[in-house]
């Protein structure tokens, strides 16, 4: 219930414009490490691979908003290993240069699961809505986790999507612009060796 009405708040708040970007430099790698193992007990209590994988051009460090980051991507594992009775669910991360000097990072999410009609699919990303009336009774939820991820990635310049097979599985992926670190990692290296020499 808590979960249910933080999720209408959360949106309405989104919604109403009514919060801002925290931007810091992060640890990309960290942050999408987090989100996926925080499905990984769900997955394992159903017998279900969870794998990450990053492609070598994802920077490890970047500079945005980690905890909305993290926020969007545990919708979508979530989702992942609610809708998957047998299979795998794979979190793989690649990156392309952007505008300046952005990166465009996608996160795509892929299950073996029960998958959804393309014609129903776009439909998903709307408040409180579900596959069908048996989706709730089956596996509870209220319909909001795709709603708040696609108003958290449009908030954060990027762009939200699926593809889907019935019975087959789905893919959902998010991409979003994210800047470089404002301080370099071997910046952070010599600064942490110092720290240390100094102990
Ligand atoms: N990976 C997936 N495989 C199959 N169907 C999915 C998947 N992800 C989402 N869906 C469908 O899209 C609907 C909307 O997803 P959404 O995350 O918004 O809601 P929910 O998971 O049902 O509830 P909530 O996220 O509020 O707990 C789901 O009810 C389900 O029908
Ligand atoms: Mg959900």
């Amino acid at each position: 219930m808590m979960a249910i009405i933080n999720d209408i708040l959360d949106l309405s708040k989104i919604e109403a414009g009514q919060f801002e970007l925290d931007i810091a430099d992060f640890d990309l790698c960290d942050t999408i490490e987090q989100a996926s193992a925080a499905a990984s007990f769900e997955a394992r209590a159903k017998g279900l691979a969870l794998e990450v994988r990053f492609s070598e051009e994802v920077p490890s460090q970047a500079r945005g908003d980690s905890r909305r980051l993290h926020q969007i991507l545990l919708n979508l594992v979530a989702n992942a290993v609610k809708f998957t009775a047998n299979g795998s669910v794979v979190v793989a991360v690649t990156s392309r240069p952007g505008v300046g000097n952005d990166a465009l990072v996608r996160v795509q999410v892929s299950d073996t699961g029960i998958g959804i009609d393309p014609k129903s699919l776009e439909r998903m990303f709307e408040p409180f809505t579900q596959a069908d009336a048996s989706t709730t009774r089956n596996y509870g939820g209220t319909g909001l986790g795709l709603a708040i991820a696609r108003e958290l990635v449009q908030r954060m310049g990027g762009t939200i999507g699926a593809t889907s097979e019935p019975d087959r599985g789905s893919t959902f992926w998010f991409e979003l612009p994210l800047e470089p670190a404002s301080r370099h990692a071997d910046e952070r290296h010599a600064a942490a060796a110092l720290a240390a020499h100094a102990h």
